[in-house]
């Protein structure tokens, strides 16, 4: 039996964890923040149901196999009490979030050659703990590598396409071109189409431009049709539409990954010499907006 902890049982977390329960040989357990008694998933392919182990205090926890990591960016430290319990010395940890710095956010944390950055493409939301929708069909990313192909196994079983990359780096930053205009239409609390004239396409340009600009002196491969498939995507939202999870957290009221989505653009883009003015102001001002319908 492979044992599994999974810390942040959220959007994406309650998904990952409720399609591995599917699977007999491996042994779940989630480590919540919020308690929650079972998982509840609308996925493409009907409801699935599971019910783990559910802890809430990290000294009951124990030294796992494979430790996943699915909160947000910003709770990175928050979770070293249950990574101290969990991680032992042949624990690998598998970090499941959004941007580009899985690692160096966790480093201080855990041994680095055991730490299995992760790229999933999966919508997920959460109405309640432990109750989700997974709208499409999803599919993770992780490094090629003894690590990446034990973590690739654990997803037999389940309905999320798993793969090993060689260029890991291009897989990372190909989402994040993507998403990097969605800080716009998060601003504006808008859909783009509707809005859509000149010189908002040079905005939202110039943002996803930037992106790939640093990517690609971060090393990763992305082509031109990457930033285009972006701009497009931007100009056909339609009214009320929401823009993804920066979009959606700033509607919520609640905090927004902006440093991982967009910041990070601004700070590595110095690193490289590169300048990014339109990330800088767009980081800038929503920092200072914040979510309006909470701290207002
Ligand atoms: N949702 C998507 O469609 C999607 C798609 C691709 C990537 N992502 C990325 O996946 C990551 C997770 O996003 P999400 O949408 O799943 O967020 P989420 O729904 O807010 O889930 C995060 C979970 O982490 C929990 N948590 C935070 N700190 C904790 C701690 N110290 N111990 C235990 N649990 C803790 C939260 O607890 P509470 O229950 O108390 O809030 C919540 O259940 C983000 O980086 C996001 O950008 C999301």
């Amino acid at each position: 039996m492979t044992t599994i902890a999974l810390i942040g049982p959220g959007a994406i977390g309650g998904t990952v964890a409720a399609w591995l329960a599917q699977d007999p040989a491996l042994s779940i357990t989630l480590c919540a923040r919020t308690p929650l008694d079972d998982l509840q998933v609308e996925t493409p392919d009907g409801v699935i149901t599971a019910r783990p182990e559910v802890l809430t205090d990290p000294g009951a926890a124990r030294v796992v196999d494979w430790v996943l990591v699915a909160t947000k960016t910003y709770d990175v430290d928050s979770t070293q009490p249950w990574l101290d319990r969990l991680v032992g010395e042949q624990t690998r940890v598998a970090i499941i979030q959004n941007g580009v710095e899985h690692v160096r956010l966790f480093e201080h944390l855990v041994p680095a050659e055991r730490l299995v950055p992760v790229m999933i493409n999966l919508p997920a939301a959460r109405s309640a703990p432990g109750r989700i929708v997974q709208s499409r069909h999803g599919i993770i990313a992780v490094p090629a590598g003894r690590n990446g192909a034990d973590f690739v196994a654990l997803f037999d079983k389940t309905a999320i396409e798993a793969k090993a990359h060689e260029d890991f780096v291009s897989q990372l930053w190909i989402k994040l071109t993507g998403n990097s205009q969605s800080i716009v239409p998060t601003l504006t609390l808008r859909a783009m189409g509707p809005a859509w004239n000149d010189a908002l396409e040079t905005i939202v340009r110039g943002v996803v431009e930037e992106c790939a600009a640093v990517g690609r002196a971060e090393g990763a491969v992305i082509p031109q049709s990457v930033i285009e498939d972006a701009i497009n995507g931007a100009r056909n939202t339609r009214e009320g539409a929401i823009s993804g999870s920066l979009h959606a957290d700033r509607l919520a009221g609640h905090r927004m990954e902006v440093d991982a989505r967009n910041g990070v653009i601004v700070r590595l883009g110095e690193n490289h010499g590169i300048a990014t003015p339109m990330n800088r102001v767009l980081v800038t001002l929503l920092e200072a907006a914040g979510s309006p319908w909470v701290e207002a």
